[in-house]
C-alpha cells in the first residue's frame, strides 16, 4: 500500500512539474515567429511535413515564389507549387512569406533584356516589373503575411565610393529607382501585406551602411518598408554577436523592424575564405564527407544559442527568425561547390534527428 501511495505521489509530482516547450514555435511564442524555408516537394515526405507544421509558425518557399518559377514567360504564370505551400501554411496555422518579387537571379531574361541581351527600354522593363508584382501579389492577396519585395540589390564592393546598387539587369534597364518602383508597386498591389528589403552581409559595414542609406532613401520618398531581412547565412565565428547586435539596433533606429530571413550556420571552410571552424582538415574543402564531428556540432550549438539570445534581446525589433531549410540533407550549402561539400548547417540531421543545436536554441528561448 505504502509503495502504491509513493508511486502515486511520484506521478503527481512529475505531472505538476512545469512542462518545457518542446517546439520552436512554442518556445518563441510572444517574441517572434520562427520559420523555415522548404521546397514544395519536401511536403511529399510525411515526416518532413509533420516537422514543418509542428515546429514552425512561418513558412518561406525556397524557390517557388521566385520570378523564374512563377512567371517563366511573359504570358504564363505558374502558381501551383507556391499555392501548395500557401495552402499548407494556412492549414497548419503558419504565416506565409513571399520570396521574392525582384532579384537579379532566378528571373527570366525577358523581364529586362532583349534577345541580344541588351537592356529593354525603361518603360518596357518597368511595365514587366509592375505587371509581375500586381499579378503575383494579387493572386496571393490575403494569404501571404509579407513579401521580400527586392532581394540582394546592394553591391558587395568593399570600396565605400562604389555605387550602393549592384550592376544588375533591372538596374541597367530601369535605372537606380527600380527598387523604389518595386516598393511603390507592391504597396499598390496589396496595402495590407508587409513589405521587406532582403539582403546578405548587411549586418556588417560597409554593406550595412549601404542598406541603411537605401532604407532611409525609400522612406524619404514616402515609400513603406516594414522590415529589413538580414539573411543570416553565417558561420561558426562570423559575424561576431556584437556586430549582429549593433546592426539590429541601427536598423531599428532607422525605423524598420528586422527579420532574420535565411539563417544557417555553415561549419565548412568556404573556398577562398579563412577557416570558419578552426579545425585542421585533411580534405580542406569537404572535410566532413563522412559525418560531422561531435566537437563541431557542439560549437555550432553554442553559436546558435548565442545568436538566439541576441535575437531575444532585440525582441521588440526582431519579428521573425527563419532558417534556410529544414534539415542538413537539403541545405543549399551542400551544393555550393558541386558535388559538395557535405555541410551541416541546420537544426535537424538529414535523417530528421534533432541536433545539439536544436536543444541549444530551445534552451536559449526559454
Ligand atoms: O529545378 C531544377 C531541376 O529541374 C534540375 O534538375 C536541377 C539541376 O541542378 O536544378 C534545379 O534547380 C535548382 C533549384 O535551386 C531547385 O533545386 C537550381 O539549379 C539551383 O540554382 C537553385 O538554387 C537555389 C538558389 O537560391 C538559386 O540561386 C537554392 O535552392 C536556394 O536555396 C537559394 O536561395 C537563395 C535565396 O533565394 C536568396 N539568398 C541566398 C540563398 C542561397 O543561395
Amino acid at each position: 500500500m505504502r509503495t502504491a501511495i509513493a508511486a502515486l505521489l511520484c506521478l503527481a509530482t512529475s505531472a505538476a512539474a512545469p512542462v518545457e516547450p518542446a517546439t520552436l514555435r512554442d518556445a518563441a511564442a510572444g517574441r517572434f515567429l520562427v520559420g523555415t524555408a522548404v521546397m514544395s516537394a519536401a511536403l511529399n515526405d510525411p515526416a518532413k511535413a509533420a516537422l514543418v507544421a509542428g515546429q514552425f509558425d512561418a513558412l518561406t518557399g525556397e524557390n517557388e515564389f521566385k520570378p523564374a518559377t512563377l512567371h517563366p514567360r511573359p504570358d504564363r504564370y505558374a502558381f501551383a507549387p507556391a499555392d501548395r505551400l500557401v495552402d499548407f501554411a494556412a492549414g497548419h496555422g503558419m504565416r506565409m512569406v513571399g520570396h521574392t518579387l525582384c532579384w537579379h537571379e532566378q528571373t527570366p531574361a525577358w523581364f529586362y533584356q532583349d534577345a541580344a541581351g541588351q537592356p529593354l527600354p525603361r518603360a518596357v522593363g518597368l511595365a514587366h516589373l509592375h505587371d509581375h508584382i500586381a499579378a503575383v501579389m494579387g493572386h496571393f492577396k490575403g494569404r501571404v503575411l509579407g513579401w521580400d519585395v527586392v532581394n540582394e540589390a546592394l553591391t558587395d564592393s568593399p570600396d565605400p565610393a562604389a555605387p550602393d546598387l549592384r550592376d544588375s539587369p533591372a538596374r541597367r534597364c530601369i535605372g537606380n529607382d527600380f527598387v523604389a518602383q518595386a516598393f511603390a508597386a507592391a504597396h499598390a498591389a496589396d496595402p495590407a501585406a508587409e513589405l521587406y528589403y532582403n539582403d546578405y552581409n548587411i549586418e556588417a559595414p560597409p554593406k550595412r551602411d549601404r542598406a541603411l542609406r537605401l532604407l532611409r532613401s525609400l522612406k524619404a520618398a514616402g515609400l513603406r518598408v516594414d522590415a529589413v531581412g538580414v539573411q543570416g547565412h553565417w558561420a561558426l565565428a562570423r559575424p561576431d554577436v556584437p556586430t549582429v547586435d549593433a546592426a539590429i539596433a541601427a536598423f531599428a533606429a532607422a525605423g524598420v523592424r528586422v527579420s532574420i530571413t535565411e539563417l544557417d550556420v555553415d561549419v565548412v571552410q568556404r573556398r577562398g575564405s579563412a577557416s570558419t571552424t578552426g579545425q585542421a582538415t585533411t580534405r580542406r574543402f569537404d572535410p566532413y564527407r563522412d559525418g560531422c564531428p561531435p566537437v563541431v556540432l557542439a560549437a555550432q550549438a553554442a553559436r546558435y544559442a548565442d545568436l538566439f539570445r541576441c535575437f531575444v534581446r532585440h525582441g521588440r525589433t526582431v519579428e521573425r527568425v527563419t532558417l534556410w531549410g529544414l534539415d542538413d540533407g537539403q541545405s543549399w550549402l551542400n551544393h555550393l561547390h558541386p558535388p559538395g561539400p557535405a555541410n551541416y548547417p541546420l537544426l535537424w540531421t538529414a535523417r530528421l534527428e534533432p541536433k545539439p543545436a536544436l536543444a541549444a536554441v530551445l534552451d536559449a528561448l526559454r
